[in-house]
């Protein structure tokens, strides 16, 4: 029976599932109202210098990362140095972390798109508040996800991405003509959400934009390294990665002139100022719209449908990407097969996702018997990773390349690989070894700063004990340390050669051949 290396079968599935990671709940929900509050176009501006001056770089280096390994990240970073290995300790745990809190919100919006017809407006409260709903919307969501990563790299996450990320593009491009064209109200729309107001830009707003980047771009984990890893010779580094940027930011954009339009028509209509509407954190998404839809009549639960479908798949495809990462180390590290594996990744996060949904259920409901330094315990682990750990994992990113490989040899690399680097290569040299690292370490100070002692609103209106979240992410990096140190770093870490699949096609074909 012929037995072929895991990975993507074609440069575009790469491509497509590096953005169908990319693109999701921070490019639907989060970026729309980072910018309405952070000085409209101006914010935009702002973030677009922080893909292209740190998101563009990291992904680049992660990728490389990955493709150069053809193995998981533990593994990939051993390959780099043999001390850095636990680099790729922390690039598999935060995506894990991840999903306990990011598939409880996708159970939300697997809720939110069945109940479409029977109509979503004032339910949220008491649905977040009735736990056993939410875990059994949060274990479809996982079960899903799980379904596409059990079929494997080549015939789940490519196909999957190949169908669901078009899907996504034509449905939103639906959704922004409609708003648009709804007349009364779109015009302040457009205007609360880009009027460019450069006064209100502040430090926590470039802050803002710039961790924005690492979390849309599901930057400074293995995501990057592992997708990385599944692909060869047929990409061209630069190239893809400046489409999964535009494809990223894109989407990101779009999905503001999808919602704002829609919620100053209703405003307008329904005659209740917008101040009085919550437009950013959990309710834009989870309150707001779904009155706006209701206002719409019938046309608004299609419009409904579309919509938290869109989102649901968004959601999957980046929480299938973080599933894969321990996935993949699993599958390598402890040669199971990839069913067990994913399984066992994916019963775990469920049992972590229960304590998180508790949490938020109780808070939403004005019960605070259940938080950790102030938060709930999605939002503590949000902070912990988004603003406290993703940004290690990219400075690691551009120290195992800038620095401990080298940025020539790293250049000379990627052109054998077959990417001409051009006039880009000075670029990149100084920025992947100088510029980048600098800028993220900026992010990672003030990010804590902003946690410890808070500048002002950066559309988090964080409060709570900053200073406790800071030292438990720290705490986490020491625990990963800790766990490499004694499990993973004198032993054997597998490689994409350890997990072999069949071809199935190739089989039918053999069978047939020999009748
Ligand atoms: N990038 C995804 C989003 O924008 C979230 C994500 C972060 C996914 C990190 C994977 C890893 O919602």
């Amino acid at each position: 029976m012929e037995q072929k290396k895991v990975g993507f079968a074609s440069g575009i599935g790469f491509i497509l599932a590096a953005a169908g990671s990319a693109i999701g709940l921070g490019n639907l929900w989060a970026f729309p109202y980072k910018t309405s509050a952070n000085g409209g176009a101006a914010f935009v501006i702002l973030y677009i210098a922080s893909v292209l001056f740190i998101g563009l770089i990291v992904t680049m280096c992660e990728t490389f990362i990955g493709k150069r390994a053809q193995a998981n990240p533990i593994s990939a970073y051993k390959k780099v140095h043999k001390n850095a290995g636990w680099f790729g300790m922390l690039a598999i745990a935060l995506p894990t972390i991840i999903i306990c809190y990011y598939s409880v919100l996708g159970g939300y919006t697997v809720k939110f798109t069945l109940n479409s017809f029977v109509g979503n407006a004032g339910v949220f409260n008491s649905f977040a508040g009735n736990i056993g709903d939410v875990l059994m919307y949060t274990a479809i969501f996982i079960i899903l996800s799980l379904m596409i990563v059990l079929a494997g790299v080549k015939d789940g996450i490519e196909k999957a991405s190949k169908v669901l990320m078009p899907a996504l593009f034509l449905i939103l491009t639906g959704i922004v003509i409609f708003s648009l064209c709804l007349g009364e109200g779109v015009k302040d729309g457009l205007e609360f959400y880009l009027k460019p107001d450069f006064s209100e830009l502040t430090w926590s707003s470039v802050l803002a934009a710039m961790s924005q980047a690492f979390f849309s771009l599901s930057l400074g984990m293995g995501i990057m390294i592992t997708y990385g890893s599944y692909s060869g010779k047929e990409i061209n580094l630069v190239k893809s990665t400046i489409m999964i940027c535009i494809f990223d930011t894109m989407v990101a954009l779009l999905a503001g002139l999808a919602i704002f339009p829609a919620v100053f028509h209703y405003s307008a209509t329904a005659g209740i100022p917008y101040s009085e509407l919550g437009m950013g954190g959990i309710g834009l998404m989870f309150q707001t719209l779904p009155f706006v839809f209701a206002d719409m009549g019938v046309l608004g639960q299609i419009v409904s449908l579309l919509f938290f479908a869109m989102v649901t798949i968004a959601a999957m495809t980046s929480v299938i990407s973080l599933i894969e990462v321990a996935t993949q180390f699993v599958i390598q590290k402890f040669h199971t097969k990839r069913k067990i594996a994913a399984v066992t990744v994916g019963t775990f996060c469920f049992a972590v996702a229960i304590p998180v949904s508790i949490s938020l259920g109780k808070v939403l409901n004005g019960d605070n018997s259940m938080v950790i330094f102030g938060q709930n315990w999605l939002d503590f682990l949000d902070l912990m990773t988004n603003t406290v750990l993703m940004p290690v994992g990219a400075f690691l990113a551009c120290l195992a390349v800038g620095w401990i490989i080298g940025i020539k040899k790293t250049c000379n690399e990627i052109e054998q690989q077959g990417t001409k680097l051009g006039a880009f290569r000075p670029v990149f040299s100084i920025m992947a070894k100088y510029v980048t690292p600098l800028l993220i370490l900026v992010v990672e100070i003030f990010g804590c700063f902003d946690l410890i002692m808070p500048m002002g609103d950066n559309g988090r209106s964080f409060s709570g004990n900053g200073l406790g979240i800071v030292a438990c992410s720290y705490g986490l990096l020491a625990l990963c340390l800790i766990v490499y140190f004694i499990f993973f770093r004198n032993t054997e870490t597998g490689t994409n050669e350890d997990e072999h699949i069949v071809d199935w096609e190739e089989m039918v074909d053999q069978s047939k051949a020999s009748k």
